[in-house]
């Protein structure tokens, strides 16, 4: 099987897991507006593209927080990799240490940070991170993580609760008995028995966070904090005015709140907000290098990919990984070149045409 864009591997993750795990990865809230706004807005926007400007070389490079990565594009946090492939993260890891980009680990990997870590050690990494009720369990795995070279915190702050995804309820997900969210193992056994959520205690999230976890978050520990799930241009000046060193412009791929805005429509008022303050990534719907492109037109650092590293997983573990990201790399420099872009730092606003948004 030739795989020769990004949907191709959705087919064939969707023709390979099981029902209920495909039904947890493609997951939305509710009616999915959300989810499917994200792929459809990309749609709607046309490009200004340069002529004749020498594009027989193409400079893929950028860098985030001042470290160098291959192209704009990273891997999103996202749970349960050992379902997909059954060395899960490690093969995650792996792949984005060979492109040399950004992978953010989700607090919900069914690999711990420490394996992880030792998997793919020249790896760029950032670690995700959710607020407990119980604080000393975040306080534990924020130590963790710095400790291992983890190089930035990502505050994920659009779940106080988690959305609700139908199919499932439908299907009562759970983690099969073989796997478990590696990261908490022992710490949740005088628990055992009691109801669970996605792998972990029921009612472990803090549904309080609020601005001063921030400011908690910044006297534990010196590692820079991004911000994922900011949506507005008031919250984007709240992060900014808390001193955080990111924004990551997100609506967790349309699982949490329907019915708001596909993050590329939300990216404009964002950066008008920050004025270049801090950095600003955005994740939710990137299929193409072309919505790489527009995504990095409008403004974003960075993009990051979600649900097609898990189709890369089902497909071939790491190598599966390394070709969705290549696929990316190659529709995106050609995307480049064909809009008259010889570097990232040439794609700008002006390769937009407003005019029809
Ligand atoms: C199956 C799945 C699991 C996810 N798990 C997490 C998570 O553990 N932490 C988090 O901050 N975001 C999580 N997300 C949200 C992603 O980080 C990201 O915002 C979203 O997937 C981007 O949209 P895309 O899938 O269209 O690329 C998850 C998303 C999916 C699809």
């Amino acid at each position: 099987m030739t795989m020769v864009c990004l949907n191709d591997f959705e087919e064939y993750a969707r023709q390979h897991l099981s029902k209920a795990t495909w039904d947890y990865y493609e997951a939305g809230a509710d009616d999915c507006c959300t989810r499917d706004d994200n792929l459809q807005a990309y749609k709607r926007i046309r490009m200004r593209p340069r002529i004749l400007r020498d594009v027989s070389i193409n400079d893929t490079r950028t860098s985030v927080l001042g470290m160098e990565i291959s192209f704009p594009v990273g891997i999103a946090p996202t749970a349960f990799h050992c379902l997909a492939w059954h060395e899960g993260e490690l093969a995650t890891a792996r792949a984005t240490e060979t492109v040399n980009t950004c992978y953010i680990a989700s607090t919900y990997s069914t690999c711990s940070v420490e394996e992880i870590a030792a998997a793919a050690p020249n790896g760029y990494r950032w670690f995700q991170l959710y607020l407990y009720r119980d604080r000393k369990l975040s306080e534990q795995i924020v130590r963790r993580v710095e400790a291992l070279g983890y190089k930035a915190l990502v505050l994920t702050v659009d779940v106080p609760y988690t959305g609700k995804r139908r199919n499932d309820i439908r299907n009562q997900f759970k983690l099969p008995p073989h796997l478990m969210v590696k990261n908490f193992e022992r710490m949740f056994q005088e628990q055992a028995g009691s109801q669970e959520e996605y792998g972990i205690p029921a009612n472990t999230l803090d549904p309080s966070i609020s601005w001063k976890d921030v400011c908690w978050l910044q006297s534990l520990s010196r590692l820079p904090i991004i911000i994922k799930g900011i949506l507005t241009k008031e919250d984007a000046e709240l992060a900014v005015e808390h001193g955080v060193q990111g924004i990551i412009v997100s609506n967790h791929g349309g699982r949490q709140l329907d019915g708001v805005p596909a993050t590329i429509d939300c990216l404009p008022e964002i950066m008008d907000a920050v004025q270049g303050r801090v950095e600003v990534y955005m994740d939710g719907g990137i299929r193409t290098g072309n919505d790489v492109l527009k995504a990095i037109a409008l403004g974003a650092k960075c993009v990051f990919i979600g649900r097609p590293a898990i189709w890369g997983l089902a497909y071939k573990g790491e190598e599966g990984v390394r070709e969705i990201l290549q696929i990316l790399h190659d529709e995106f420099r050609l995307s480049m070149a064909l809009s008259g872009c010889r570097n990232v730092a040439e794609i700008n606003r002006n390769l937009i045409q407003f005019s029809r948004l």
